[in-house]
């Protein structure tokens, strides 16, 4: 032998001679340790004879070949991965020994001998394993991922992307490898950029990019990019996630449009029925200034009827006259001038009272209102008419002889005040709660009560532009309460 016995032993690696009759002259340690069978025991006897399941094994016919041809064999784990019945002990845990086999031809005198010799690979097969199944798991996390990902090199080329990826530029694998990551933006320039900083500072969040698919469409992505560290040939790898903003951003552009539409069309309305009403007025006085003329050159010989008639025409006119300027009212209310200030709610509602003079006074009605009211911001001119159309239908929808009574008060609501309005009036049906802030709604048949039906639909209106609620409580012939909620801070000042 040309190792002495005790080298040999020391080996951290099986070592077997057999002789041309495939019979053991050595077996060391290791083969003792992980075959549980001593050199003493093995020596002697045929391989076979002590491993009976080799039967027709490829490391018996690599046997056969090394002692009849002299021609060695290297047995690789994959093919051939435990070659020999071997085992690692650790405490009570038995496991096989990956193995990783070469069987040569030794000279032994004049015949020809064998030797094997068994490396332990155990532990890099266990490493490649775990290896793989970390690979397994990231690219199918890769793969899964709803979100578009990428890797780009340090010169902006596509290295990996996921199926989400290919998704969003419309275009297959193939199409994107190896393509410049910046060619495929609206701005490859700004692309280009993000690159360029991720190398320098390891990251960048958010850049908000367009992207141009194959066939030309365009996606609105927010992109975020971080280099990937510690390759094992150096090279720095970009890694990229897209989000895919494309239905959120032209849903809000959308709404911006829309908004900008209606905006100008409510502009527009203001507009339109200011300069209506303006114009409508000076025919509408032109007719009841001729009727009185008329009237008045008829003399005394106008007979009763024809009075009666004239007098109905000169109504109408004065009704409609009456209906215009409500509506030029309603049109102002909320206009982008009207001035937001600090407001005094106890003088507003004083003027709304001295407005309503003669009214309040003729009806005998008894009004009772708060010593303090607070102050609020808002305009000034809109909240004296908000009192004053409140407190009009307190006093007016009341029945025939019985005398109003209306109380008004002011609660604390927190983050704002609540008005309120009672009166004792004839009520408003359950299932006309709403409808009565609607324009032109009336629930009194014109004879009974003068009004146009626009005094509420104000009052929401200008409840709308201090960013309050407006809404009533009543039962039918038990009176109604008003309830106005308008917030401490105010409005804001865009109205
Ligand atoms: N305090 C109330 N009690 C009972 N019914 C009311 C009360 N206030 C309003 N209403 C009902 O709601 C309708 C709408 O009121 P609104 O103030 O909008 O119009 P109006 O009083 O008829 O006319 P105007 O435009 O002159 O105010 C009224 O016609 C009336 O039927
Ligand atoms: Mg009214």
């Amino acid at each position: 032998m040309i190792l002495p016995a005790n080298i040999i032993d020391g080996l951290d690696s099986g070592v077997v001679v057999l002789d041309a009759n495939r019979r053991v002259e050595v077996w060391n340690d290791w083969m003792a340790v992980h075959s549980s069978i001593a050199a003493s025991a093995a020596r002697g006897r045929d391989l076979l004879d002590i491993f009976p399941e080799l039967g027709r094994s490829h490391l018996l016919q690599a046997v056969e070949r090394a002692l009849n041809h002299r021609l060695p064999t290297v047995m690789s784990h994959n093919l051939h991965p435990r070659v020999l019945p071997l085992f690692n002990r650790y405490g009570a845990s038995v496991e096989p020994v990956e193995q990783s086999v070469v069987v040569r031809p030794v000279a032994d005198g004049d015949s020809t001998g064998c030797l094997i010799q068994v490396a332990d690979i155990t532990a890099a097969v266990k490493r490649d394993r775990h290896l793989r199944d970390v690979t397994v798991y990231n690219r199918t996390l890769f793969e899964m991922a709803v979100d578009p990902m990428a890797t780009v090199d340090r010169a902006g080329i596509l290295r990996d992307v996921n199926p989400a990826f290919e998704g969003l530029a419309g275009t297959q694998r193939a199409g994107l490898l190896g393509s410049r990551f910046d060619a495929w933006f609206t701005k490859p320039v700004e692309a280009g950029r993000l690159i360029a900083r991720t190398l320098a500072d390891g990251r960048a969040n958010d850049v908000l990019l367009s992207l141009r698919q194959a066939d030309g469409q365009q996606r609105h992505v927010s992109l975020s990019a971080a280099t990937v560290p510690g390759r094992a040939d150096g090279a720095t790898m970009v890694f990229l996630v897209a989000r895919d903003l494309t239905e959120r951003i032209e849903a809000e552009r959308e709404l911006a449009r829309k908004t900008r539409i209606i905006e100008q069309s409510n502009a527009e309305l203001a507009q339109f029925a200011y300069v209506v009403s303006h114009d409508l007025r000076q025919p509408l006085r032109t007719v009841s200034s001729f009727l009185t003329l008329i009237e008045r050159r008829l003399g005394e010989a106008i007979e009763d009827d024809l009075k009666e008639f004239i007098a109905f025409a000169v109504d109408g006119a004065r009704r409609m006259d009456r209906l215009i300027v409500d509506l030029l009212n309603y049109s102002r209310v909320g206009r982008q001038d009207a001035p937001l200030d600090e407001v005094d709610l106890g003088a507003s509602l004083a003027e709304a009272m001295a407005n309503l003079g003669t009214v309040v006074a003729e009806s005998h009605a008894e009004v009772a209102v708060p010593e303090h009211l607070p102050r609020i911001m808002g305009s000034r001119s809109e909240l004296v008419r908000l009192f004053q159309n409140l407190l009009a239908n307190a006093v007016k929808y009341v029945e025939t002889g019985k005398r109003p009574r209306v109380v008004v008060e002011c609660r604390d609501g927190g983050s704002d005040w609540v008005l309120s309005v009672r009166d004792n009036g004839v009520g408003i049906p359950g299932d006309c709660l709403d409808r009565v802030f609607g324009l032109f709604q009336r629930l009194n048949p014109a004879e009974h009560t003068e009004g146009t039906g626009i005094g509420l639909a104000v009052c929401r209106k200008i409840v709308d532009h201090h960013h309050g609620r407006i809404w009533v409580e009543s039962h039918l012939g038990e009176g109604a309460t008003f309830f106005v909620s308008l917030p401490k801070e105010g409005a804001t000042p865009e109205g």
